[in-house]
């Protein structure tokens, strides 16, 4: 079956290529097109576990890491990790102090699915715009962001609140997303610093398709 072969292939070059999950080709998809990560860059990583994104910034910057989940992370040299929730505001109290400024946020957070589409897809949103409220107390301006989301009911609402925040706002499915999946990528640049104002949009000033 394609698709099947499809999976595999991707967890294959995984586990040969030392990355602890096939979500690390996502996110160097969304670097080879949008280069959100600098050499320098200190990134924060919104639900992390089990790692491979960590692994990925690890490669691409000399900067502070530091990732967040629910769940353990095992250890990865120079990562700092942490187990909390990120939509607490004391988890972003207790990191706050190892990175005296944040160039890149990134949540590839996602909630535990109960197969109600509806349901699912509002906590996918909630997650997302929390990740965006964590983003707007600690990104400096020019910070860049990315979001994982799903398309579907209220995704339109959680894009024009990133463009409320952001120069340049993409939104990207990566190849290397399971066959079938809704999961979509908002790839946000240039953070103004402007106050977080939910729900406003500016659709007047930003693009969503091409690249940054
Ligand atoms: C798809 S996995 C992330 C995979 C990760 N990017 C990697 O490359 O290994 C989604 C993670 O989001 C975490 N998560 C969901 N809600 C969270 C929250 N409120 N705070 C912290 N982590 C959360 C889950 O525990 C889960 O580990």
């Amino acid at each position: 079956m394609g698709s099947q072969w499809g999976r595999d292939k991707v967890y294959v070059r995984a586990l040969k290529e030392g990355y602890r999950s096939r979500a690390a080709y996502k996110l160097r998809e969304i670097q080879e097109r949008y280069n959100i990560i600098r050499e320098t860059d200190n990134i924060v990583d919104l639900g992390a576990s089990p790692g491979s994104w960590l692994q990925v910034e690890r490669e691409l910057t000399a900067g502070i890491v530091v990732g967040i989940d629910l769940s353990y992370i095992p250890p990865i040299e120079n990562v700092f990790t942490f187990i909390g929730d990120f939509m607490d505001p004391h988890t972003l109290e207790e990191v706050r102090p190892l990175l005296p400024s944040t160039s890149v946020v990134v949540s590839d957070a996602s909630p535990k699915l109960s197969g109600q589409r509806t349901y699912d897809q509002a906590r996918a949103i909630n997650l997302g715009e929390n990740a965006l409220i964590f983003a707007e107390k600690i990104l400096k301006p020019g910070g860049n962001f990315v979001v994982k989301s799903f398309q579907g009911q209220d995704f339109n609402t959680l894009l024009y609140q990133v463009r409320d925040h952001f120069l340049s706002v993409r939104t990207f499915h990566p190849k290397s997303s399971r066959k079938g999946s809704t999961e979509i990528y908002i790839v946000a640049k240039n953070f103004t610093g402007r106050e977080w104002n939910s729900g406003t949009g500016n659709i007047g000033t930003n693009e969503t398709e091409g690249p940054i």
